[in-house]
């Protein structure tokens, strides 16, 4: 089995692929490749790894239709044309749950740091602005008792719940496409309409997936709904939210301060105006990006590679039509 890597990823998973017989091809240059060299690189494999937001669409698939199968390194899979590739008959799998507890980690040090603009007071010693000691000055707003609002309650979504409410005893809303009636008894969670989360919530965390019915949710009209006092957290994609809109509404006061770990585009430019608010704080897209958890993922994809070498179902498929005999490969 000839496999492409599109990066470095953790030893773990390279050696597991290297263990089985695997012929690996690594990608290491630090940059992303175009959709061409991609279809070029895939010609003479058998699988492929895929790291970072490649464009996995109908294009990509039809002209690496011969691949035996597609493992992402990472849990969302919104680059994929998931239809395209089951058309193909192409199996594509992901690394779900394995980054919940990293991720959701994020989600809370942006909620601290925010309600308490921990950059910006990070920033002000760095222009020289630490003087005299102001009661009055550098107040934010405390957690305890607050009220978190989950948008998708799925497993980071959860962790996120379930670490509020240990810490800060947290009330928690959340709204999702389905209820989920034993989340909502562990964590004496309460469904609510997407107005109703944009109203009740003071802190507001994204965790669904990318989809047409996702994608700018987040606009100067959910804002409008929001709490003047209400802190929004994104962790899960950045085109969720209109960033145009949400400067706005930063500015304006609309809502007291927002937390990213992704933005629309990634990566953000530097000179971008978010940046210098004092309410915002900004990650790079660290979500999962810990020794422990890029580690689990590696090992995770490299898992779904092996399955295609043992001629059996990927374990974190996406498409499991893929595997329906009836079908045929176009
Ligand atoms: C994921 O796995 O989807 C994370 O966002 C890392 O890319």
């Amino acid at each position: 089995m000839r496999v492409l890597i599109t990066r470095v990823i953790p030893e773990s998973g390279f050696q597991l692929l290297e263990a089985a017989g695997c012929t690996i091809t690594r990608y290491a240059e630090r940059r992303e490749l175009s959709q061409q060299e991609l279809i070029n690189a895939c010609k003479q494999q058998d699988a492929l790894l895929s790291v970072g937001p490649n464009k996995i669409d109908d294009h990509f698939l039809w002209e690496s239709r011969h691949l035996k199968g597609i493992a992402l390194m990472s849990a969302g899979y919104d680059n994929v044309d998931v239809a395209a590739a089951t058309r193909h008959r192409i199996p594509v799998s992901n690394t779900p749950g394995v980054l919940s507890g990293a991720t959701s980690d994020v989600a809370f040090l942006l909620m601290l740091a925010v309600s308490r603009n921990a950059f910006y007071m990070h920033k002000s010693i760095e222009r020289g602005e630490w003087g005299f000691y102001d009661p009055t000055a550098n107040l934010g707003m405390e957690v305890t008792g607050r009220t978190l609002g989950i948008f998708g309650l799925g497993k980071i979504g959860m962790e996120l719940a379930l670490k509020c409410k240990a810490a800060y005893q947290m009330n928690i809303l959340y709204h999702n496409r389905h209820r989920q009636p034993e989340a909502e008894k562990i964590l004496n969670a309460r469904y609510v309409s997407f107005d109703e989360l944009l109203q009740q919530s003071d802190i507001l965390s994204v965790h669904a997936s990318l989809s047409p019915e996702t994608k700018g949710l987040f606009n100067k009209h959910a804002f409008a709904k929001m709490k003047p006092s209400a802190i929004f957290i994104n962790t899960a994609r950045g085109s969720m939210h209109n960033e145009a809109d949400l400067l706005g509404a930063l500015r304006n006061k609309v809502i007291r301060g927002a937390g990213l770990d992704v933005t629309d585009p990634e990566p953000m430019d530097r000179h971008h105006p978010l940046l210098n608010l004092p309410n915002v704080c900004v990650l790079p897209h660290i979500g999962s990006a810990t020794v422990e958890t890029r580690s689990k993922m590696a090992v995770m994809a490299a898992e779904n590679i092996l399955a295609l070498l043992r001629n059996e179902p990927m374990p974190q498929i996406i498409n499991p039509e893929v595997y329906h005999p009836a079908k045929n490969k176009s």
